[in-house]
């Protein structure tokens, strides 16, 4: 057997249309740019990726959870940086009326050309701001604006004290969220990863100064370990580390992911010193010190941050799952088995329940079935079609487990266990059933 992975990324696009994971967002109006829904896997399996992550961070004693409002007071912004700072350069082709970014487009770096239509006629670089504006309240003046936040960490930073002190946290210790956030990207593109409204899972954790290498290292490996936890291949993965830092970094790495269009970001790993509670500390005229009560000291904690976008995962999490199983048989003929290979907590659905016929004498007992199953596992219900495109239906979404309910079912009450990835089956007793999935999916 020869095994095929994921080629392009137009592969998955479309597996995840026909299947229902991810769709392109208004498409009845011919799509918005760069924005997508979710569908009914997609969701389950959005919301797995994110429990997983929310789960690593929460279930620890020295981190706790935060869900802050997405519009912020807007001089948060201005302290955090991002008014004056959180920009790209853009020009314009005054002939073809092509926008881009003047820092990353080849014809305009190498030849100060169009990277559209090839012409110098182009106006002067201006730098564009990536937050989104919006107003609060009824008036649209300048008093009113707000801004859509570009990402969830600056809800740490001001509730450092509201969350260290309600939980009586002592140093070290986290806050995680998991939230949207949205940015004005230029450049948005390649599916799901960069998009103008995608959701962050952030944390923040604070540090005596002086010990935060240590605890940047501890955090490299915390992420690198849960990566491997949900079974991405390791030769898939990649620590790119920042030579040059912004002003206010000690330390900044990504893990980077290879995506079909080659090695990108997928989480940014960063120690950010004691800029971001300073800065607020400045601008709210309130302070944020945190006091050491064992040794009767006040400080401005360090900060590491660990930032992953959860579109961005999930997208990972696909690609690294696909996989083409091709058989060929004495006549040159292939058979392709698509799998996507995704860890059980991952997966959107853990088992599916597939009746051999549709009549009512196997297919009332069998939803009698789904429904013992759905009181512990998101389950999947097919009758439609021979039992081996529906096992392959399952394998194409990642459901580790099919249970097949046949006429010798009616005698015996048991079932056929169909195990995804060894396509090896079982006989297994009804009332033991949702026991048995349980275990098997601890241990898959
Ligand atoms: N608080 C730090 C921060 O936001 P970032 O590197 O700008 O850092 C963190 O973002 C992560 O958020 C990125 O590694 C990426 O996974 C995700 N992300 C950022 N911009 C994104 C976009 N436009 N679309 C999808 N995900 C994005």
């Amino acid at each position: 057997m020869q095994i095929r992975p994921l080629k392009d990324l137009s592969t998955l696009v479309s597996l995840s249309k026909r299947r229902g994971f991810v769709f392109q967002s208004s498409e009845i109006y011919g799509g918005l740019g760069s924005c997508w829904d979710y569908g009914p896997l997609g969701s389950l399996m959005k919301l797995n990726v994110k429990r997983a992550w929310w789960n690593a961070m929460t279930r620890r004693s020295d981190i706790v959870g935060l869900d802050a409002a997405i519009l912020m007071h807007p001089t948060v912004w201005k302290a955090s940086g991002h008014v004056d700072g959180f920009s790209d350069p853009l020009v314009d082709c005054k002939d073809c009326k092509t926008r881009f970014r003047a820092d990353n487009t080849d014809s305009y770096l190498h030849h100060k050309k169009c990277p559209n239509c090839g012409s110098k006629n182009l106006s002067e670089e201006r730098n564009f701001n990536l937050m989104f504006k919006t107003h609060m309240g009824p008036l649209e003046d300048t008093g009113s604006v707000v801004y859509l936040r570009p990402e969830t960490a600056q809800g740490h930073f001001v509730n450092f004290l509201n969350c260290q002190q309600s939980s009586r946290s002592k140093i070290p210790f986290g806050i995680a969220a998991i939230g949207k956030s949205f940015r004005n990207e230029i450049t948005p593109g390649n599916f799901i990863f960069r998009t103008r409204e995608f959701e962050q899972m952030e944390m923040q954790y604070f540090v005596e100064p002086g010990t935060d290498a240590k605890y940047f290292e501890e955090w490299k490996e915390t992420r690198l370990q849960f990566y491997s936890k949900y079974g991405i291949k390791k030769e898939n993965l990649k620590v790119h580390v920042h030579e040059k830092l912004a002003h206010y970094a000690r330390a900044a790495v990504d893990v980077e992911y290879k995506f079909p269009m080659g090695f990108s970001e997928l989480e940014g790993i960063h120690n950010r010193s004691d800029f971001d509670l300073t800065q607020h500390q400045t601008h709210s005229g309130k302070s944020l010190e945190y006091f050491d009560e064992p040794n009767k000291k006040k400080f401005i904690p360090y900060v590491i941050e660990t930032a992953v976008g959860c579109d961005r995962l999930f997208l990972a999490f696909m690609c690294d799952a696909y996989r083409e199983e091709v058989t060929t048989d004495e006549k040159g003929v292939e058979d392709v088995r698509v799998v996507l290979g995704l860890h059980p907590e991952i997966a959107p659905y853990k088992v599916a329940v597939l009746p051999l016929s549709k009549k009512d004498e196997l297919s009332i007992p069998a939803e009698k079935l789904r429904d013992q199953l759905a009181e512990d596992f998101d389950v999947a219900y097919d009758e439609s079609a021979s039992i081996g495109k529906r096992y392959r239906r399952q394998d194409e979404i990642g459901t580790p487990f099919c249970v097949t309910y046949d006429f010798d079912t009616l005698n015996d009450q048991s079932v056929t266990v169909r195990h995804r990835d060894k396509m090896s089956q079982e006989r297994i007793a009804i009332k033991d059933l949702n026991d048995y999935i349980r275990k098997a999916l601890k241990n898959f």
